[in-house]
């Protein structure tokens, strides 16, 4: 059978990753495709550069519409990123009938619902494992995988630059900007690091899995989004001496009234598995009812992580594309007809339990107050760390961790709290799950 044919548009690192995957693995990959599966154009702005990666293996062109307008390409990978050239080109490649692989989670995330409906109307594949947890293959889990449960929940550590630098921050006792600039001296972060630090790039994967794990609509816009910019060590230390971890935990949760979406650092029980993913590592925990906890591991990003992604989603159109567009598995794991319209639940309605931190003075009555407040708006302490002041200093740290409420009375005990006198700073307030 003759080789399907592949344009890549994009040869940057996950890019050159799966040219040389694919080209050293050929032999293995045409064993399981059942066709060699042959990248036969390149498209780059620098075409110097990506001509220097392909050889004469593949032909090289500047312009990414070459690629799209050929009629012997089969399928488009598109690495090219963010949402602007490369959401154009997805489509224009999806209207010219070619099936899409791509890496690109802000892409899917915010203009998924408008990608995969012109996907499903020309009868062509949207491809995405690499979008999620790099080389983890977690979108086939929960589609495939998992597909005979009701699936509970899932948390994830979906950012290695973020983890990276909680876990040096804990071993190092190091402050946030500090290892930032670390990270960015070991090509972690990027340039600008928003997208990682800002917990953007790890909601856009918790979008595109509570999607594929809920029969639900991706929508980013509803997504609660914090980063880890304003986290201080001292809280990292605290939640240690609690028997906690710092994690920044993409969280999708279904609960009676909706659906709890959210990035946020958040602490975990030390003992958790996933407490431990250290450094650039990702890992991913599912709840489901028929299988219970499941946890997946691995590079999250990186060249032949990712490019082990894109390369099993080149095996899978390689082997689906002839099949009835309506017999292939569905782009979001639920029949589109079946997507439910549960609400993304607001911030406020959310459930969880919390750490706080208090800058109090040292004085009589203080814990009074703050817990009857506490008390008032129902929310029942679990645990209370508080540091003996300094010699000579009239003020400390109190530590409280909560037991479960919403978030709308937290955030009220909050304000009563923060207008004490006795209370000397802005309240520190962290989120805990236990994930059990
Ligand atoms: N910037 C991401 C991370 C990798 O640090 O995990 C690509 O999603």
């Amino acid at each position: 059978m003759k080789p399907i044919q592949v344009g890549l548009l994009g040869i940057g690192t996950v890019g050159r990753g799966t040219f040389e995957v694919l080209t050293r693995n050929q032999e293995e990959i045409q064993r399981r495709a059942g066709r060699t599966i042959q990248i036969s154009m390149v498209a780059d702005l620098d075409v110097e550069r990506a001509r220097a990666i392909v050889g004469n293996q593949a032909q090289v062109v500047a312009d990414a519409r070459q690629v799209i307008a050929n009629p012997d390409i089969d399928i488009v990978i598109e690495l090219i990123g963010g949402y602007g050239i490369a959401r154009q080109l997805v489509i224009e490649a999806i209207a010219a009938g070619k099936h899409v692989v791509t890496a690109n989670k802000a892409l899917l995330a915010v203009h998924g619902t408008e990608i995969f409906a012109a996907a499903r109307a020309k009868g062509v594949m949207v491809a995405f494992e690499a979008a999620v947890a790099g080389g983890i293959p977690i979108i086939k889990a929960l589609r495939e995988g998992l597909t005979a449960n009701r699936i509970q929940w899932l948390a994830g550590i979906i950012n290695g630059t973020t983890n990276f630098i909680l876990s040096e921050m804990r071993d190092k006792g190091l402050p946030f900007d500090d290892v930032l600039q670390q990270a960015q001296a070991l090509g972690y972060a990027e340039a600008d690091p928003t997208f990682d630090i800002e917990g953007i790039d790890a909601a856009h994967k918790a979008t595109i899995m509570s999607a594929i794990a809920f029969g639900i609509p991706v929508q980013f816009d509803k997504a609660h989004v914090e980063g880890i910019s304003k986290l201080q060590a001292a809280d990292i230390r605290y939640a240690e001496q609690l028997g906690y971890r710092i994690k920044l935990l993409g969280i999708a949760k279904r609960v009676a009234t909706g659906i709890e979406l959210r990035v946020h650092p958040c602490l975990v029980p030390a003992k958790r598995l996933i407490a431990n993913v250290e450094g650039a590592m990702n890992a991913v925990m599912v709840q489901a009812d028929a299988v219970g906890t499941t946890l997946y591991y691995g590079k999250g990003a990186g060249s032949e992580p990712t490019a082990s992604a894109v390369i099993a989603d080149l095996v899978d159109i390689t082997r689906l594309h002839t099949a009835d567009p309506l017999n292939r598995v569905p782009h979001l794991a639920f029949q589109p007809d079946s997507l439910s319209n549960w609400p993304v639940l607001p911030m406020d309605q959310v459930v969880t339990s919390y750490y706080l931190r208090l800058r109090v003075a040292d004085q009589a009555g203080v814990l009074a107050d703050v817990t009857g407040m506490l008390a008032r708006s129902g929310i029942s302490i679990e645990a209370v760390l508080q540091r003996a002041a300094d010699a000579g200093e009239n003020q400390t740290d109190l530590i409280i961790l909560t037991h479960d409420c919403v978030e709308d009375h937290m955030n009220q005990a909050m304000a009563q709290m923060q207008a004490l006198p006795s209370v000397l700073a802005p309240i520190i307030r962290l989120r805990k799950e236990d994930l059990s």
